[in-house]
């Protein structure tokens, strides 16, 4: 048996509604029949886009057989058969459309962060109460292959006491003058709801938080390292938005957290995402496809003397935790939030969280200001 569930999604002309939310998750998940149910039913989604752009939409509909596309949010809300609305539109836009929508009656499952704001974010989350709908945010990065395998290898107790994680992201993010730059210039306009810190704070929140233990504190650095960018057209603009962010969190159970965020930096690390995490035991190096692990036996006697050439291989010596196809992360998240929507399972990833996520990233960001360490408000 199969029943289908209309789903509003807006954003989708932009990059991760487009590759991530539409042709990876929901029209994946079409191609593939569907999300299995444990009842043995499976559930089709059926997309409806909206944008601001007839053309775009147009071409996208056209070019993935999709039938339903409008540039009028309110009309959407209104089909029929609708019950699940998606947002991946710039962070500035996300809190009208997410109220419009809680308060046509549909469910809601957004990109992050939640709003631009933590007040935003808890405006939202009173009114899916009031209103009684789901919520989900992405959480992408807990579904991916290497935070899965540190999931195991953290379960397993293999670490022992869990001392301390370094997190180190980022890569270059070309200015956009000689080489376009990867990513949208509102990224790096803080008056568009650009900034480093709130982009990644509401990951590392509910990576720490589900991974290792609940934030309690925040002592950060954000900083403008590149005050001048170009922007998709090529004209010159003032970066006014961190772009860097170097951040030191203490966690729940004593464990401290070093993270730094950068586009500004040139990557030698095996990926781009790295979370180096020591414990008693053993320690472990997660990335966003591989996990390395040394157990405490292994660990080789390093001898400091500046005065000879090291013969430890050090990356050698760990070893590599094998993993099957976890699939694509976003895709994993979608699955799990339809189940969550039919009644069949729990979605601890929603406004909640999104909410906690905000407020981190406002700590740091207070922190950053004020030149001290932010506690935060303990996790119920
Ligand atoms: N989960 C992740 O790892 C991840 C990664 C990157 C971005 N994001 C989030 O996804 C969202 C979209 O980011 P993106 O990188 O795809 O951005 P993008 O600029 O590529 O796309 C933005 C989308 O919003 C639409 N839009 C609506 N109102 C707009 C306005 N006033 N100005 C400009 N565009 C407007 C655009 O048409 C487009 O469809 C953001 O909230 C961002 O924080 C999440």
């Amino acid at each position: 048996m199969t029943r289908s569930i209309g789903v509003v999604m807006n954003g989708v002309t932009g990059r991760m509604g487009y590759r991530q939310h539409l042709i990876r998750s929901v029209l994946a998940i079409r191609e593939q029949g569907g999300v299995p149910l444990a009842s043995g039913e499976r559930v089709i989604l059926e997309p409806y886009l909206v944008g601001r752009s007839e053309d775009r939409l147009e071409r996208i509909a056209r070019e993935h057989g999709i039938s339903r596309w409008t540039t009028e949010l309110d009309r959407a809300l209104a089909a029929d058969d609708t019950s699940i609305y998606f947002d991946a539109q710039v962070t500035s836009a996300r809190e009208e459309a997410i109220l419009r929508a809680m308060e046509a009656g549909l469910d809601i499952y957004t990109e992050k962060p939640l709003a631009e704001s933590a007040a935003g974010a808890r405006r939202l989350a009173d009114a899916a109460r009031r209103l009684g709908r789901k919520t989900g945010v992405v959480h992408d990065k807990l579904y991916l292959p290497g935070l899965l395998k540190l999931r195991r290898v953290i379960d397993s107790g293999f670490l022992g006491r869990v001392l301390s994680v370094r997190g180190e992201f980022g890569y270059w993010v070309f200015e956009g003058d000689w080489q376009p730059a990867q990513r949208p210039s509102w990224n790096y306009r803080a008056e568009d709801g650009g900034g480093i810190t709130v982009d990644m704070y509401p990951h590392w929140s509910y990576v720490l938080e589900n991974l290792l233990g609940p934030v309690r504190s925040v002592y950060a650095l954000a900083i403008t390292h590149i005050p001048q960018r170009w922007d998709e057209g090529g004209k010159p603009y003032e970066a006014t938005a961190d772009d860097a962010a170097y951040g030191i969190l203490e966690l729940g159970g004593g464990i401290v957290a070093q993270i730094n965020s950068s586009w500004c930096t040139r990557v030698n690390r095996g990926e781009l995402v790295e979370f180096h995490v020591d414990g008693t035991l053993g320690s472990a190096v997660a990335g966003l496809h591989h996990c390395r692990t040394q157990p405490r036996v292994n660990t080789p006697a390093a001898v400091w003397n500046p005065d000879l050439a090291d013969p430890n291989d050090y990356r050698s010596m760990w070893e590599e935790v094998p993993g099957g196809d976890f699939g694509n992360a976003f895709k994993a998240q979608w699955e799990a939030f339809i189940r969550h929507v039919c009644g069949e399972e729990d979605h601890p990833y929603d406004f909640a969280v999104g909410v906690r996520g905000l407020e981190l990233a406002e700590a740091a960001l207070l922190s950053s200001r004020e030149g001290r360490r932010v506690e935060l408000k303990q996790v119920p």
